[in-house]
């Protein structure tokens, strides 16, 4: 199998409210898929199932070779994800909340603060990480989220309306983030396989 994501006949209702009606989807490693759709289109509902936060009503998804309902946290091992509404804690720094984050995957000390510092250089945020998210712009914040997103070293990224509210230079810059994260050799070392985004 060479899909980062596998989706068959997957549908999401809400008591009598169908929310996703049956798609079918595979996604290849490697891949940069962007899911496009109105407000209210399921899209969330999509990767809410994918990263296992939401029971599918009937279907079947595989994420990194993981059944999402056999195998739930060998799902959340293999991703990460940036979701629709701002998540960060704004009263602390850049740097606590990757280090948050980072013990909630249980990395030890040393594999966090080399990581920490890893992903912080990616998203070119290193000379602000002791600074309160507070003070942060809203294209830093949505790339302290990204960096945050990939501290595990998922094999797939999803993310939710990635440059909602942001200006047209910030909202291009992330994508330049996005694409160049993807391209594991320019930066030298491995960083993420595929990305599943919508917006
Ligand atoms: N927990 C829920 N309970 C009931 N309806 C929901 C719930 N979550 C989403 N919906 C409905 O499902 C539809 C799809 O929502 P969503 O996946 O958030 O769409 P999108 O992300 O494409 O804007 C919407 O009509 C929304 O109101
Ligand atoms: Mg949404």
């Amino acid at each position: 199998m060479e899909y980062a994501i596998q989706i068959e006949k997957l549908s999401k209702k809400f008591d009598d409210f169908t929310a996703v009606s049956s798609i079918d989807l595979n996604i290849e490693k490697g891949e940069i898929f962007g899911l496009l759709g109105p407000n209210g289109a399921g899209k969330t509902t999509i990767i809410k199932m994918l990263a296992t936060l939401l029971q599918p009503t009937s279907g079947f998804a595989a994420v990194w070779h993981h059944n999402i309902l056999k195998d739930p946290a060998a799902v959340r091992r293999s991703i990460g994800i940036v979701f629709q509404d701002p998540s960060l804690d704004t009263e602390l720094t850049g740097r606590e909340n990757l280090d948050f984050h980072a013990r909630m995957y249980g990395l030890n000390k040393e594999e966090r603060e080399r990581r920490i510092n890893e992903v912080l250089d990616l998203v070119e945020l290193k000379d602000r990480a002791d600074v309160f998210v507070k003070f942060y712009s809203g294209g830093m914040q949505r790339r302290l989220e990204i960096a945050r997103g990939l501290m595990h070293y998922p094999q797939v990224l999803f993310l939710d309306e990635p440059t909602l509210g942001l200006d047209a230079q910030t909202r291009r810059r992330v994508w330049e983030y996005i694409k160049r994260l993807n391209k594991a050799d320019s930066l030298g070392h491995w960083v993420c396989r595929s990305f599943f985004f919508c917006f």
